[in-house]
């Protein structure tokens, strides 16, 4: 899958509005700056369009699917509308069901519940925990972390022709990493998929967000992912796809809404038709606020021009690690090399500092907000690290020696509601802090680095 580029500079755009642009934040160095909120790949903030449409429906919030009265009606038209909006932004088949779950992670447990008692699941162990682990009760094979996109299909193809192939089997690959960013060869791995008789799901938490998705056109069976990181942060998330393993399994809760029919048995028993819709694994009052977020966000990036967004957020990956390469002590941590397309996920260690430390102090001296540790991916990123695996990293001691390697990592991820000033903050606080050192003294605090408020300025 190759990022879309700008075709031509004039059709990029400017960053869209979000919540919090505005909010500062105090610096333990003295005063207050707008906070730099560049850990998006964990979660976005709300679009203002977003927190707008909400605002705007909430007098009419009404109960869905069961009420007769009109503001009941008119929130189930806006739950089943927003059904269809997410499939048209998802270029769902005809026949494919969206399903509305609480997040990736439950999108990918609801579809580890339903694949067939017998199927084989094939995961790299490169993947976001919410994709390694659901797999409990199946046949589970964990392919190598590949170092090119090429060498995922060949070890795809190699795992899938051993197999067994006549039982069902299935394929989770992520759409870009959490942890580099590098975006997956979906394409090519669905039809390695197919060609072998298996299915593929798409965790698309990362991809979603900063790239266009099409089911269609990738041609996995099913594609995962969360509002949290789609710019709608009200507790939803989404798994669409083929509906025939969905229609088959049991509900993924059984309760009201999953049952056409529930009727008593005369030995005293309980019978139930479950509906074969997405309801069926819908139980329970739906989350239509969090539903209706969703919708709005995919309305929102798509009239923004999605390919646009995409060719801004490419200049600003561009600054980021054209900024990074200029600082001889930082390693950008990378599976497919320089060259592989990528999102605006991008992690990186110091040499001479331990990760927490660098990231306490982007956040209480510069009022950066990005992430450090192992971003629910630890495999990948010890791999990527060289690191001990059983190893899980101090900040009582922060400055490593240099050349010695740190255990956890930096994480820097941004998107359509970054401003350029976020990015040059960045790379000027990681220049200033590698080459004058933090000017505040850190200690650990239940765990975390924080600064040392007793203590004196550096
Ligand atoms: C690639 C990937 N998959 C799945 C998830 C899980 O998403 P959620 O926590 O919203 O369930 C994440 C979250 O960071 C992710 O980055």
């Amino acid at each position: 899958m190759s990022v879309v580029t700008a075709a031509a500079d004039q059709s990029v755009c400017t960053p869209l509005p979000v919540l919090g642009k505005d909010v500062t934040v105090p610096l333990v160095t003295g005063g207050e700056v707008t906070y730099a909120a560049l850990d998006y790949a964990a979660s976005a903030p709300a679009l203002q369009r977003v927190w707008d449409d909400v605002a705007a429906y909430a007098p009419y919030y009404g109960s869905v699917h069961r009420g007769a009265g009109y503001l009941s009606q008119l929130s189930t038209d806006l739950f089943e509308s927003s059904r269809k909006t997410v499939a048209e932004f998802l270029g769902c088949r005809a026949d494919d069901q969206v399903i509305f779950t609480r997040s990736t992670t439950d999108s990918l447990n609801l579809l580890a519940a339903v694949v067939p008692a017998d199927c084989q699941v094939f995961v790299y162990e490169t993947e976001h925990h919410a994709s390694l682990l659901p797999w409990r009760d199946a046949r589970v094979t964990y392919l190598n972390a590949p170092r090119t996109p090429a060498q995922a299909v060949e070890t795809l193809e190699r795992a899938l022709a051993d197999r067994d192939p006549y039982g069902p089997a299935l394929v989770c690959v992520t759409g870009a990493s959490n942890v580099t960013g590098e975006l997956w060869p979906v394409k090519e791995l669905a039809a390695a998929a197919h060609a072998h008789g298996a299915r593929i799901v798409l965790d698309a938490a990362q991809l979603a967000p900063h790239h266009p998705v099409d089911i269609d056109d990738l041609d996995v069976d099913w594609v995962a992912f969360s509002g949290h990181k789609l710019y709608a942060p009200f507790g939803s998330g989404v798994l669409a796809g083929r509906a025939d393993w969905l229609q088959d399994a049991e509900p993924y809760l059984a309760g009201g809404g999953a049952s056409r029919k529930v009727a008593r048995r005369t030995d005293g028993g309980v019978d139930v038709e479950w509906h074969s819709t997405a309801a069926r694994h819908e139980a329970g009052s739906p989350n239509v606020i969090g539903v209706y977020s969703i919708a709005s966000a995919c309305k929102a990036l798509t009239e923004a021009g999605f390919d646009r967004l995409v060719a801004r957020e490419q200049q600003l990956v561009t600054r980021v690690r054209a900024g990074l390469a200029e600082v001889p002590e930082v390693k950008v941590l990378s599976l497919f090399g320089d060259d592989a397309p990528r999102v605006g996920v991008i992690s990186f260690v110091v040499e001479g500092w331990n990760s927490s430390h660098f990231a306490a102090a982007l956040s209480a001296e510069y009022g950066i907000g990005v992430r450090d540790g192992l971003f629910c991916a630890h495999p990948l990123v010890r791999t990527l690290l060289g690191s001990d695996p059983q190893d899980p990293g101090e900040c009582g001691a922060p400055e490593a020696e240099p050349g010695e390697r740190s255990l956890n990592a930096i994480r820097v991820s941004f998107g359509a509601g970054t401003p350029d000033e976020h990015i040059e903050r960045f790379v000027r606080a990681v220049k200033e802090l590698v080459n004058k050192g933090a000017q505040w003294k850190y200690r650990t605090e239940d765990g975390r680095c924080v600064p040392d408020r007793g203590a004196a300025q550096v």
